[in-house]
C-alpha cells in the first residue's frame, strides 16, 4: 500500500478563483482546520503577489506545526526572497517555484526561449534550494509541453536541487490516459530516482481533474495537488475530498491511500464554503447534499435493509453523522465555544461575544440550534474585520402601487448617520441608502439569499460579493428577516472594503 502525500492548495490556487479571496485571517482559521483533516502540504500564498498574501503565508506559517508550509514563487530571485521571509517561522517550510515550460506560454506569455527557461530553473531552483532545503519546481502547462523539452526543464530542476517534481495540466486538458502515459514515462526518465516525489496538479476544464490525478498516482506519482470543494482557477483543481475518498474506497483495488483524518472532511468543506461564500452543490460527489439522501421507493428500501445496496462508502466515514449534538439556550458559553472551535473558527474575544448573543437570540426563536445555523452565526459575524459601520436601524416600503424606499440608520465611531433612497425593489433601495452613507465606490457583482436550515423558523443567509478594481469581497448576513439580511451582508462587504 503506498501512502499518497497531499498537497492542499486551497488557500493559493483556490483562492484564485473568481470571488473565492480570503484575507489573513480567514486563511489562518482554515489551515488549522486543514491540520486537523491532517493534510501534508498546505500551500498558504504567493507572498509576492500582495502584502496581504505574504501576511497570509507568514501567519499561517505561524500557526500550524505539523504539515509543511509551502509559499509559490516564480522563477525569479524577488519572488523566491519574499517567499523565504514569509516563511520564516514555518517550522516545516517549502518554496515552491514555477515556470511555464510550454512553447505557447513561452513565446506568447513570457516571450522568452526554451534556453533562457532552462536558465531561469538553473538560477532560482539553485537559489530557492540555498535558502530552504525543501523546493519544488512546478512546469506550468506541463502536459501541453514538447515532452523531451518537459524532461529537459524538469531534470535542470532536479540537478539544481528541487527535491518535488510536479507536473501540472494547468488548463485541464488532459485525458486519464495521457496523464498515466506521461507520469510513467517521466518515472522512468527522471534524474534523482526514488529522492525525488513525482507530484501532479490538475485542473477540470473537461471535469476530469480528479481521473487524472488518480490515473497520475497509478503512474506513480506520489504527490496530488488538490483543493478543498475543487475551487481553482476556471472549473477548479481537483477536489480534494473526491481524490481522497476514491483513494479509501477502491483502496485493494488502487492499493494506495493517504494517512488524512477522514473524519473532518465535511467539516473542512463546509468551511470552504462558508468562508468563500459559495454553496456546495447538492449533487457534488462526496459532500453534496444528495450524496447520501436516496429518493427512488426501491433505493430507499435497499439502503434501509443494508446501505450497501446504495451507498459505498457511509457518510460518518467523512464525518456526517445523524445526530449532529444540536445546541439550545440553556447550552451555555461553554458549548457554544466548544462547537465553534470543533467547526474549525477561532473567534477573537470581541467577535466571540457578538456570536454568542446572536446565538443566544436565535436559540429563543428557534427549538434548536444546528451546527448549519452556528456557521452562519460565526461566518457572519465580521469577526476577521474592524466594523467600521454598524447598522442601527432601517425601515423599507414597497409595493406593486409604489416604488421601493429604504431609510437606513448606521453607526460610525458612535455617530448615527441616516440616508433614504428609491430603488429597483426595497433591497435594492436599502442597498443605495448605504452607499449614499459611506460614499466609497465599487460595484455589487453577486446577491445570493439561501436558508440555512428547514423549517419556518430558519435562518436566511444573504451572501453579497462586491467588487473594487481588482478585488472582490465577500460579505455575510444573517436574519430571520431576508432585508436584514441583506443589510448586513452589505455591511459586512463594505466593512471589508474600507479594511482594505
Ligand atoms: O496550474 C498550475 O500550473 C499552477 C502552478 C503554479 C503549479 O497552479
Ligand atoms: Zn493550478
Amino acid at each position: 500500500m503506498r501512502t499518497i502525500r497531499i498537497f492542499d492548495t486551497t488557500l493559493r490556487d483556490g483562492e484564485q478563483a473568481p470571488g473565492c479571496t480570503m484575507n489573513p485571517r480567514e486563511k489562518v482559521d482554515l489551515a488549522r482546520q486543514l491540520e486537523r483533516l491532517g493534510v501534508d502540504i498546505i500551500e498558504a500564498g504567493f507572498p509576492v503577489s500582495s502584502p496581504d498574501d505574504f501576511e497570509a503565508v507568514r501567519m499561517v506559517a505561524e500557526a500550524v506545526s505539523a504539515p509543511t508550509v509551502a509559499a509559490l514563487c516564480r522563477s525569479v530571485r524577488g519572488d523566491i526572497d519574499a517567499a523565504a521571509r514569509a516563511l520564516e517561522k514555518a517550522k516545516k517550510p517549502r518554496l515552491h517555484v514555477f515556470i511555464a515550460t510550454s512553447d505557447l506560454h513561452l513565446r506568447e506569455k513570457l516571450g522568452i526561449t526554451r534556453e533562457k527557461a532552462l536558465e531561469m530553473i538553473r538560477d532560482s531552483v539553485s537559489y530557492a534550494r540555498a535558502l530552504c532545503p525543501d523546493v519544488e519546481f512546478s512546469a506550468e502547462d506541463a502536459t501541453r509541453s514538447d515532452r523531451e523539452f518537459l524532461l529537459t526543464a524538469l531534470n535542470t530542476a532536479v540537478d539544481a536541487g528541487a527535491t518535488t517534481i510536479n507536473v501540472p495540466d494547468t488548463v485541464g486538458y488532459a485525458t486519464p490516459w495521457e496523464m498515466y502515459d506521461l507520469i510513467s514515462w517521466l518515472k522512468q526518465n527522471l534524474r534523482g530516482g526514488g529522492a525525488i516525489t513525482l507530484s501532479v496538479h490538475c485542473h477540470n476544464d473537461l471535469g476530469m481533474g480528479v481521473a487524472n490525478t488518480l490515473a497520475a498516482l497509478r503512474a506513480g506519482a506520489g504527490q496530488a495537488e488538490v483543493t478543498i470543494d475543487g475551487i481553482g482557477e476556471r472549473a477548479g483543481n481537483a477536489s480534494l475530498e473526491e481524490v481522497v475518498m476514491a483513494l479509501d474506497t477502491r483502496r485493494e483495488y488502487l492499493g494506495m491511500g493517504t494517512s488524512l483524518n477522514l473524519r473532518q472532511i465535511y467539516r473542512t468543506c463546509r468551511l470552504v464554503s462558508t468562508v468563500v461564500g459559495q454553496k456546495i452543490p447538492p449533487n457534488k460527489p462526496v459532500v453534496g447534499r444528495n450524496a447520501f439522501s436516496h429518493e427512488a421507493g426501491i433505493h430507499q428500501h435497499g439502503v434501509l435493509k443494508n446501505p450497501l445496496t446504495y451507498e459505498i462508502m457511509s457518510p460518518d466515514t467523512i464525518g456526517i453523522y445523524d445526530n449532529d449534538l444540536v445546541l439550545g439556550k440553556h447550552s451555555g458559553k461553554h458549548a457554544f465555544v466548544q462547537r465553534v472551535e470543533e467547526l474549525g473558527y477561532s473567534l477573537p474575544g470581541d467577535a466571540l461575544e457578538k456570536a454568542f448573543s446572536r446565538f443566544l437570540a436565535l436559540a429563543d426563536r428557534k427549538k434548536t440550534v444546528t451546527n448549519k445555523d452556528i456557521e452562519a452565526i460565526v461566518a457572519s459575524s465580521g469577526y476577521s474585520i474592524p466594523e467600521t459601520y454598524r447598522l442601527h436601524s432601517f425601515v423599507v416600503n414597497s409595493g406593486t402601487v409604489i416604488s421601493a424606499t429604504a431609510v437606513v440608520k448606521l453607526i460610525r465611531d458612535g455617530e448615527e448617520i441616516e440616508h433614504v433612497a428609491r430603488g429597483d425593489g426595497p433591497i435594492d433601495a436599502a442597498f443605495k441608502a448605504i452607499d449614499r452613507i459611506v460614499k466609497v465606490g465599487y460595484q455589487l457583482v453577486n446577491y445570493n439569499i439561501h436558508s440555512v436550515t428547514e423549517g419556518e423558523d430558519a435562518q436566511g443567509e444573504v451572501v453579497v460579493k462586491l467588487k473594487k478594481g481588482d478585488h472582490t469581497v465577500t460579505g455575510r448576513g444573517l436574519s430571520t428577516d431576508i432585508f436584514e439580511a441583506s443589510i448586513k451582508a452589505y455591511l459586512n462587504a463594505v466593512n471589508k472594503i474600507i479594511a482594505q
